[in-house]
């Protein structure tokens, strides 16, 4: 005979292979890679008599002769073959490269990630936030959902700008607080903040009108700038102007996410919108009688309120009792 026939089966299917008598381990593998697509090296050629066939441990390598690699009829018979084809090698290279390149993004990712939070838990915290800052929150207990309006004093509170101002001019406030929208609007003005007593208990209106939505968060933390200055200045003069623009300016400045400023959430919808010269309060407030808009006069610490005042609070109590009363019954 002038050839060798080899039975190799590949992936369940067995293929017969003649070859010339005088071919080598090497003709073999180049004929394998012509008809299977899979590259000599990625070849794997077992034979049920010897196992993995490696060339490199045959006498002659590659060149060994044939008639010496599977020298029995039986060894010809059923050879194995396992491998890749060279198509499929080079899909599986480009998900390995995708896939080693997302990994890499995601590591890269990670790493930033981690960078930031160990520059957040690193920058140490000036102990003065601790000193120089509001001492109590206070929302009003008597409107409904007093734990948003907390969350809103609170969030002015840890606000990074107004913890910055509040280090730099060493301000030390006891409580900050709701203002009472009832007894804060006349007809003829509406209160959005209050100073007592240069920095004793700031009062900031956080609600809409309807009492069922909340300022938008800058516009109250504006309101807390005009109040902040009143620590300083009394009278809305130009030194009282001049601080305010300059709290202003800063809180955003010292802020370094403040250019990116989060929304509250559904809560805040447009509030009454404050322009920087607009309204804010009567002046830094001492004693116990306040003029609301020159008209209406009430002596809120004396606990003397007009009907219409008391009513309204009245309302409003009845109206946060029967919503408890509305969510114990769910
Ligand atoms: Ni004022």
């Amino acid at each position: 005979m002038d050839a060798i026939t080899l039975g190799i089966s590949f992936r369940g299917v067995t293929q017969s292979f003649d070859v010339p008598k005088e071919a080598t381990f090497g003709t073999l593998q180049s004929l394998i890679e012509g008809v299977t697509q899979i590259p000599v090296e990625y070849q794997k050629l077992i034979s049920p008599d010897r196992g993995l066939i490696k060339s490199g441990k045959l006498a002659n390598g590659a060149e060994t002769p044939l008639e010496e690699v599977f020298p029995t009829e039986a060894s010809r018979k059923k050879i194995m073959l396992m491998g890749t084809p060279i198509q499929k090698l080079q899909e599986l290279q480009e998900t390995e490269v995708l896939k080693a390149q997302e990994h890499a993004k995601l590591i890269r990712h990670n790493q930033n990630m981690k960078r930031k939070a160990k520059k957040a838990a690193t920058t140490p915290v000036n102990p003065d936030v601790y000193k120089y800052t509001f001492h109590r929150l206070e929302p009003l207990p008597f409107l409904p959902y007093p734990e948003k309006s907390l969350a809103v004093l609170r969030r002015l509170k840890e606000d990074r700008g107004v913890q910055a101002i509040m280090v730099k001019y060493k301000w030390s406030v006891p409580v900050l607080t709701e203002l009472d929208p009832a007894s804060n609007t006349t007809h003829q003005s509406r209160l959005l903040g209050r100073n007592q007593n240069k920095g004793q208990v700031i009062e900031l209106r956080l609600r809409t009108d309807d009492y069922d939505g909340w300022c938008h968060y800058k516009d109250v933390r504006k309101v807390l700038c005009h109040e902040l200055t009143h620590n300083v200045h009394s009278e809305h003069d130009q030194n009282f102007i001049e601080l305010c623009h300059k709290l202003e300016r800063e809180v955003v400045e010292f802020d370094p996410f403040g250019k990116s400023g989060k929304q509250l959430g559904e809560d805040v919808y447009n509030g009454p919108g404050y322009g920087p010269e607009e309204f804010c309060d009567e002046g830094g407030w001492f004693g116990t009688t306040q003029v609301l808009g020159g008209a209406d006069v009430t002596s809120s610490s004396a606990g003397t309120f007009n009907v219409a005042e008391e009513s309204m609070r009245a309302k409003l109590r009845r109206a946060a009792e029967s919503r408890r009363k509305d969510n114990s019954e769910e």
